[in-house]
């Protein structure tokens, strides 16, 4: 890391330039504020530590001009003993740490560790985005500034780079597909195909078929020659989808053809071969399976080179707003906007189906509503449901769930009173009565 201190003691200078240099990063130093800024303006600076009190330009003022110069530079801003107060307002500035003199160097140490790992992932981040950003015409949209989704970010770049092979994990809708595309996308082979096999929706028996191919007349129905999923992504990526689904006897074919890079086509005799990389994804635990002898060993190991695993949505919450703007953006014909109320309930639904159930809620709340603004009501049952049971003493989550339920049966008899009250396991007249008290009516269709 590029480092510059700048502090008008020259034994302070001394001292802290020999530490950090041992530690291998370039030290440059300032003897006050304006030479400090000089530095700044013609070379590529990444940590300043500046003494707060200097002659010319106060630490203060110096760094402001700084972070002017170059928004990404971090400060850590030394002060003379017990001066708090200038302290927060040294923060405000944009100081991302302030210490105190005697520095202790062991924890200046560990602070600059901490700026060198948010800096690396940085950078990272800003290559995928950038790579995005160039490619305009990509299908690709990735929503997540939560620390978790940069950190992946900073695990697919490094994982893009790299000829090995992924295997992607994660609860269902988290975003593996999208993220095995990002990784073809960013790599050497983003100009080869991505080709793209679900395991659990081929049907057992055209399995084979479909990854290697087949010659005319192998099987019934096999009319002409035909190039398997493998062949096709040649020079590029094979992805294959619920990879946990795949029936033992195909993952041997599997890992032969990673093994010895060779295949057959159904019916055929030569050996073809093709050079893909291999991006898999399940929402199983391979583990498990492995251990209960449902997926072979020898293949996980092959397929897991690498491992990423995508975060649940409720484990990265920050996102919600952002993703909620991104599907509103795409699937909103009309302006909308959503009240403060109905954004509260959507941050904090749970999401047992991820980002893709978060597309649908935003979908179907678009269709569904007419206005321009979008309120706690005109959310799917199923996440007010959630909310409510969140909140509030029993007796309102009961009357919640008992209102939730009497709506939910009338709508499922098209508002026949008399059927709802069966379902239900009610006199019509309770549910009438009931209906009165919640002022439960039919919507105006
Ligand atoms: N970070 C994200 N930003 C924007 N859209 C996202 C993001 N993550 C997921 N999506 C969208 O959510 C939907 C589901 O994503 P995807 O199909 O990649 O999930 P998956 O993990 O493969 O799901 P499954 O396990 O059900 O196959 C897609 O429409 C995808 O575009
Ligand atoms: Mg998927």
């Amino acid at each position: 890391m590029n480092i510059l201190i700048a502090d008008d003691d020259p034994m302070q200078r001394e001292l802290l330039q020999g530490f950090l240099q041992r530690q291998g990063h370039r030290v440059l130093c300032a003897a006050d504020g304006a030479e400090a800024v000089a530095i700044v303006r013609a070379e590529p600076v990444h940590l300043v530590l500046l003494d707060q009190r200097m002659p010319k330009l106060s630490g203060d003022l110096a760094l402001a001009e700084m972070k002017a110069l170059n928004p990404l530079i971090r400060a850590f801003m030394i002060t003379g003993y017990g001066a708090v107060d200038t302290a927060v307002s040294v923060m405000k500035l944009g100081a991302d740490e302030f210490l105190e003199k005697p520095l202790d160097l062991p924890s200046l140490l560990e602070k600059i560790q901490r700026v060198e790992v948010v800096l690396a992932v940085d950078e990272e981040v800003a290559a995928v985005e950038d790579a995005l950003e160039e490619n305009p015409g990509l299908p690709l949209r990735l929503i997540g500034k939560s620390p978790a989704m940069l950190e992946l970010l900073s695990v697919v770049h490094r994982v893009s780079s790299s000829p090995w092979n992924v295997l992607i994990g994660g609860e269902t809708g988290t975003g593996k597909e999208l993220i095995a595309r990002l990784i073809h996308l960013l790599g050497t082979r983003r100009d080869a195909p991505f080709i793209e096999v679900n395991c659990a929706a081929i049907p057992e028996n055209l399995f084979e078929s479909e990854l290697f191919g087949h010659e005319k007349g192998a099987f019934t129905g096999a009319a002409k020659q035909r190039r398997g999923r493998f062949e096709l992504a040649h020079g590029g990526t094979l992805f294959l989808d619920e990879v946990g689904e795949l029936p033992l006897i195909l993952q041997s074919k599997l890992l032969r053809a990673l093994q010895e890079g060779r295949f057959t086509r159904v019916g055929g005799e030569s050996d073809l071969t093709a050079d893909v990389r291999i991006i898999t994804a399940s929402n199983r635990d391979l583990r498990i399976m492995v251990e209960d002898g449902r997926f072979r060993e020898d293949l996980f190991f092959r397929l897991n080179v690498l491992e990423i695993d995508l975060p649940p949505l409720r484990q990265r919450r920050e996102d919600i707003p952002a993703l909620i703007e991104h599907f509103v953006a795409r699937y909103a014909d009309r302006p909308v906007r959503l009240s403060h109320e109905a954004l509260d309930v959507l941050v904090k639904y749970a999401y047992p189906g991820n980002v893709r159930e978060l597309e649908h809620i935003v979908q179907r709340t678009l269709t569904l509503t007419r206005g321009g603004l979008i309120k706690p009501a005109d959310l799917p049952p199923e996440v007010r449901r959630a909310e409510m049971i969140d909140h509030g003493l029993l007796q309102e989550r009961i009357e919640a769930v008992e209102r939730e339920m009497l709506v939910s049966a009338l709508e499922r008899t098209a508002w026949i009173q008399t059927r709802a009250a069966e379902i239900l396991g009610i006199s019509e007249r309770v549910l009438r009565y009931k209906m009165g008290k919640y002022g439960i009516r039919r919507r105006e269709v």
